[in-house]
């Protein structure tokens, strides 16, 4: 019996899933640079144009090369529907202004990536959108801030910096009980699909910012909406054809090719990322170490139930303040003094006076973003270098 792509297992699907071979028998995926195609006849075109009929028409909704990447996440996902975008954030505007209108409301976690947080607060409420920020971690207010016009639900899991873990099962339940037609979208980023599925845990929508680990050589900026054939096949399609922060398809390829070697980078970056998670703990001059694989994770059980593995990327806090903070990170030799995440590169940031400089004292001191806080998005160097450069 011939074999669906479906019943392959996820490494092989990594590899596998999306792609259609031309007529040049082309082993690797080709990119499709070009803006429009051509239709044989007129009525072709008109067929197309109201998609009455399947097939390409212009890069800013349809490319072949974006299809392949967009395919190979949406397999991996165990997903109906994945479209690119442009960036993480543009598949966050798209996803809001899809599923949102004005009037409408959302309940999202506080501790979210600084543009996420920005475009609810700011961009979505002059557009009469209001969000409601809860706690990640407790569920009575993710309960408690759910009303009758709430539209969408919205987390990450883990977070950044201090790698907290939000419960997908529950929040999804919670907000389907209230209302079946919430969407519960889940930034995926930190995680990606190969060691976290949100959606075969309750969520609707799942985030990508394909600029991390899906790329994973900090080479392209772009991202995906992932999720059914009704939301993101058809509302979140329109919106990309109507608005169009579309992905390039050089960019599609990258990720394309990156998705392929995903599952062996990102296991490896995280028995890299346990190693010095471990080195951390028994170091003198460290105050606590925040890695969701330590069993003294104070969700260490949670996370172990829903990711396959604690992920590439740890914080600690130094003993002193942001001067240890800082003295440790310029007297790196090796690691790359950078804010991005998810490269082949180690690197360190200091998300008090970068990442989060633009939150106030309050936030921050809720938040747990210390001045002595540091993290470190462990790459794939020998890890006992990345160790020595820190000087512990
Ligand atoms: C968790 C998370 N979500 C979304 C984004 C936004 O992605 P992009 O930079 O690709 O727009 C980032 C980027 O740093 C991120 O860390």
């Amino acid at each position: 019996m011939k074999k669906k792509m479906s019943d392959y297992r996820s490494a092989t699907r990594a590899v596998r899933a999306g792609q259609v071979r031309s007529q040049e028998a082309e082993h690797s995926e080709p990119i499709f640079t070009t803006s429009s195609f051509v239709f044989d006849t007129a009525s072709q075109a008109a067929a197309r144009f109201s998609m009455e009929e399947d097939g390409n028409i212009y890069s800013r909704f349809t490319n072949p090369t974006v299809r392949v990447f967009e395919q190979r996440l949406a397999a991996l996902e165990g997903a109906e529907a994945a479209v690119g975008t442009g960036s993480g954030m543009a598949a966050m505007l798209a996803t809001c202004m899809a599923g949102l209108k004005a009037g409408d409301h959302v309940v999202s976690s506080k501790s979210i990536f600084g543009a996420n947080q920005t475009l609810l607060k700011g961009l979505m409420s002059n557009f009469g959108v209001q969000t409601t920020f809860v706690s990640l971690t407790n569920l009575d207010e993710w309960r408690e801030a759910i009303q009758a016009n709430t539209k969408m639900v919205f987390f990450e899991t883990p977070t950044n910096p201090l790698m907290e873990i939000g419960d997908i099962a529950a929040i999804s339940e919670i907000a389907h009980s209230a209302n079946p037609d919430i969407k519960v979208v889940v930034d995926n980023c930190f995680c990606t699909p190969i060691l976290q599925q949100p959606l075969s845990l309750g969520a609707d929508v799942v985030l990508h910012s394909a600029t991390k680990f899906i790329d994973g050589q900090g080479r392209c900026v772009g991202g995906a909406v992932v999720g059914d054939n009704d939301f993101v096949g058809e509302k979140v399609v329109s919106f990309m054809r109507t608005a169009g922060p579309s992905l390039s398809p050089f960019n599609a390829w990258v990720f394309a090719k990156g998705l392929e070697t995903l599952p062996v980078r990102i296991n490896q970056a995280c028995e890299n990322a346990m190693q010095l998670a471990q080195a951390l703990l028994e170091a003198r001059s460290v105050k606590a170490v925040y890695y969701p694989g330590l069993e003294s994770h104070p969700q260490y059980d949670l996370a172990k139930a829903q990711q396959s593995k604690g992920g590439a990327v740890v914080a600690f806090e130094l003993d002193g303040g942001k001067e240890a903070a800082w003295n440790m990170i310029d007297n790196t030799q090796l690691l790359s003094i950078t804010a991005n995440l998810g490269d082949t590169r180690t690197t360190i940031t200091h998300p008090y006076t970068t990442t989060h400089a633009r939150w106030s004292e309050e936030d921050k001191a809720e938040a747990g973003i210390t001045p002595n806080l540091v993290r470190i998005a462990v790459g794939l160097e020998d890890v006992r270098d990345v160790i020595d450069d820190l000087n512990l």
